[in-house]
């Protein structure tokens, strides 16, 4: 059978390889630990559940939805923004629910590029930028991000004739894998690129509620005036410890969204009204409840921290996001060092050529599982590093 190239070309599967040898791990009666997959472990609040739980018994929540969201719920969202960002949205035009961001990403991304179209994406980064970009027939050129830029992409060295070619670039901040959080003043020089070459900005800030420093992520909204160019995805999989309920949002340009809308209209027919109402009942919640998350996973940050740190390996602390984003303490391939813990010692690590190829000489945890787990695999973790297996 002859597939599609959207099929036969795509990247392989981030974790493919470390899955088979989990599994054969598993097989053989190993206790594995996972440190691969940034998935909650934590469960959604109750009150949501029992939003969903009470709307799911109301006969005219089963049928279909709007195919951009009830207006109830794009009100919450418009209402979330202005009281977390300041940012004003009109919740008819400036807003479309999601089944999580991943899809809407895709879908996005096929309203927006053409076959031969050039979109930036950031190196390394969640790979679903490029693998829209390619459904759609476009082409990526990778911004890479280093360390000695704060894994910032550095935009002055993007070259005039990729910029001029450019039709869309991708950014995530709070990023994934890196854990870095970017500034209102970076927002700020990339809408000034952004308008020099007529460019369209996309911010993946699925993550905006996961900061572990005192300083809340801003929005790329908040520049002044970017909002004609803009798109900014989120989803209340990461905040809310929804990941399995699959709802999010897009928001920003009126255009644009409205072009989302074309493919979505076409492609599904909106998400569970129940989903969407509990999703209101989330979003209209105080900021302080989610306290508690921060509080957890700054925990977890601090016993991963101080297990490398006994070890002899120095970390810059996450700034943001559930993951830490390690130097590999020796080879240089992230391949061959996360098989090789996870052979010996049983313990699933993210390796960062993953997420592209300046993700290379590193490896990433992700502080999704409980904290007795999480201390036994970084016993396990540590004892490897010390022995320089
Ligand atoms: C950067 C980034 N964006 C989006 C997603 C997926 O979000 P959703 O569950 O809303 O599809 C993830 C999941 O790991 C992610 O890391």
């Amino acid at each position: 059978m002859d597939f599609s190239k959207r099929v036969t070309e795509v990247p392989p599967y981030l974790f493919a390889e470390m899955d088979k040898v989990q599994r054969e791990l598993e097989g053989k009666g190993v206790d594995v630990i996972s440190f691969g997959v940034g998935d909650p472990d934590l469960p959604t609040p109750d009150p949501i559940i029992d939003t969903l739980n009470a709307a799911a018994r109301d006969p005219v929540n089963h049928r279909y939805s709007p195919y951009e969201g009830l207006i109830e719920f794009r009100k919450a969202i418009a209402n979330w923004y202005k009281r977390r960002f300041g940012v004003d949205l009109d919740p008819v035009r400036e807003v479309h629910a999601l089944m999580g961001v991943k899809e809407g990403v895709i879908h996005f991304l096929l309203s927006v590029v053409d076959p031969g179209d050039l979109i930036l994406v950031l190196d390394p980064s969640y790979p679903i930028y490029e693998v829209g970009t390619r459904f759609a027939g476009g082409e990526v050129y990778r911004v890479p991000l280093l360390a000695k830029n704060g894994f910032l992409p550095e935009i002055s060295s993007i070259p005039n004739d990729v910029a001029q070619k450019a039709k869309l670039i991708f950014v995530n901040y709070p990023h994934n894998p890196t854990a870095t959080v970017a500034s209102l003043d970076f927002y700020q020089e990339l809408i000034g690129f952004a308008r020099e070459y007529e460019i369209v900005v996309c911010n993946d800030l699925v993550y905006s509620e996961l900061y572990l420093e005192k300083e809340r992520p801003p929005s790329l909204l908040q520049v002044k005036g970017a909002k004609e160019r803009v798109v900014e995805f989120h989803s209340l999989s990461k905040t809310f410890n929804m990941t399995g309920w699959r709802i999010g949002f897009a928001v920003g340009s009126p255009e644009l969204i409205g072009a989302l809308g074309v493919i979505k209209t076409n492609t599904d027919s909106g998400l569970f009204r129940p989903i969407q109402i509990a999703g209101i009942k989330a979003l209209n919640q105080d900021f302080r409840e989610q306290d508690y998350l921060r509080v957890i996973y700054r925990r977890r940050r601090d016993i991963v921290l101080s297990k490398l740190k006994e070890v002899g390996l120095q970390v810059d602390p996450p700034q943001g996001t559930f993951y830490v984003w390690i130097p590999l303490p020796w080879g240089n391939s992230s391949i061959d060092f996360c098989k090789t813990i996870l052979e010996r010692c049983g313990v699933v690590l993210g390796p960062g050529v993953g997420w592209g190829q300046y993700g290379e000489g590193y490896f990433r945890i992700a502080l999704t599982l409980e904290d007795d787990r999480l201390r036994a695999g970084m016993d396990r973790l540590g004892r490897a590093i010390q022995k320089g297996l």
